[in-house]
């Protein structure tokens, strides 16, 4: 049976990082009060479009910088409202800056299973250019305390091929954040967003973006470092001890259903997608109203889903099963697109094997090139 996941979106950080666009911003405690109070009330309204869960994620921004408080309240309003699955992955984010001690206990008391942690580099001057608001003397300390307090499945997220990085930096740092011996690891290479300060810094001259053969030479060092000491990569992004693979991301990449809530939040039930507004105005106002903040609901044509299936499975190394394509689609993929993939087999940038397509290594690398092959919208 397919899995279900309840994601739930906390907008607020400290401050801006200078490369991300995401929808975050800094907040007084009265806004982020009326805040949960507000996702709490779109709970008790979305609660019976999904069945028992198998994940939740507490995703941002940065849910960690909410109060004691304020977290109690939120976890609270989630099992009072959604099923749970006993072994329900329960995954919060975190920045270092804003975990402690009480925190992390109360966090482990809350039934969150799987933290996740924003290190992104380890040496002060990595740190102060990317934004950040921590030291990584700040992230090993709350790393250990997590520990400590029983958080055995932590995450630990990473960026690189950002200007002025050297390889020697990423591989020095790859090898301190090795020594923390996390369960799992993300690495994301720095894609310059529009409206942020990198993205201005570019734009006015001051900063230049790595070249992509350096960017790859960051990637192979990571892939093979990462696989020299037990973890195996499952997405292209995303790296694993055994039985630590995130479940919630691989429903996504899987394109089964999901509630999103909060603002700006997605989801995809029923074969449609939805999202949320994003002015946490209107997002409050509409839910004091009884009314759900949606922004736009969208039907997902054929075309699209097979799309979607296709470029979400494909990020996976499980790949993507041909038999479950032709289940869903009553049409078999080799013969929608024959002419593509006979190519994309000849420049062994995918590979057939027991039934399941998958990208080759030389395949991950060039992603895109793969994904424009699928293109049907
Ligand atoms: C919501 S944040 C993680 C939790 C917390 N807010 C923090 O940053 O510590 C999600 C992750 O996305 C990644 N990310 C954000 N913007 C990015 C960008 N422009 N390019 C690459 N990765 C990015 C960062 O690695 C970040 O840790
Ligand atoms: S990377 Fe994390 S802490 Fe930094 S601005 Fe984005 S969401 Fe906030």
């Amino acid at each position: 049976m397919n899995k279900k996941a309840l994601y739930v979106h906390i907008p607020f950080c400290k401050s801006k990082c200078n490369y991300c666009d995401f929808n975050s911003f800094n907040a007084n405690e009265k806004l982020m009060d009326e805040y949960i109070q507000a996702l709490i009330k779109e709970m008790t309204l979305t609660k019976d479009k999904i069945d028992i869960l198998d994940t939740i994620f507490i995703g941002g921004g940065t849910p960690s910088i909410l109060s004691l408080k304020n977290i109690e309240k939120l976890l609270r309003g989630i099992y009072e409202n959604f099923s749970i699955k006993d072994d329900c992955e329960i995954t919060m984010e975190s920045n270092p800056k804003t975990l402690n001690l009480e925190k992390l206990k109360l966090l482990k008391s809350l039934k969150i299973n799987r933290l996740s942690m924003g290190v992104q580099a380890v040496s002060d001057k990595n740190l102060k250019f990317l934004g950040r608001i921590h030291s990584f003397e700040d992230a090993k300390k709350m790393y250990n305390e997590a520990l400590k307090v029983g958080f055995s499945n932590i995450n630990i997220d990473m960026m690189f091929s950002y200007p002025n990085q050297s390889l020697k930096e990423w591989k020095h740092a790859l090898e301190e954040v090795l020594k923390l011996n996390p369960k799992h690891l993300s690495i994301y290479s720095l894609i310059l967003e529009e409206g942020t300060k990198l993205y201005d810094l570019y734009e006015e001259g001051s900063i230049e973006i790595l070249d992509d053969q350096l960017d790859r030479q960051m990637y192979y060092f990571a892939r093979d470092i990462l696989e020299q000491n037990g973890y195996h990569q499952y997405e292209i992004s995303n790296f694993a001890k055994d039985d630590y693979e995130c479940e919630h991301n691989k429903i996504y990449w899987r394109c089964e259903e999901y509630l999103g809530i909060g603002l700006s939040a997605h989801s995809y039930l029923n074969s449609k997608r939805f999202y949320n507004k994003s002015n946490i105005d209107e997002y409050i106002k509409d839910l004091e109203n009884e009314k759900l903040p949606i922004k736009e609901i969208k039907d997902l044509t054929l075309d699209e889903k097979i799309e979607e299936k296709i470029f979400m499975n494909l990020r996976m190394n499980e790949g993507l099963s041909l038999d479950e394509f032709y289940k869903l689609f009553d049409i078999k993929l080799e013969n929608l697109y024959s002419k593509e993939i006979e190519k994309l087999l000849k420049d062994e940038l995918v590979v057939i094997k027991d039934g399941v397509i998958k990208l080759s290594k030389r395949g991950i690398d060039l992603s895109n090139k793969v994904f424009i092959e699928f293109l049907r919208t």
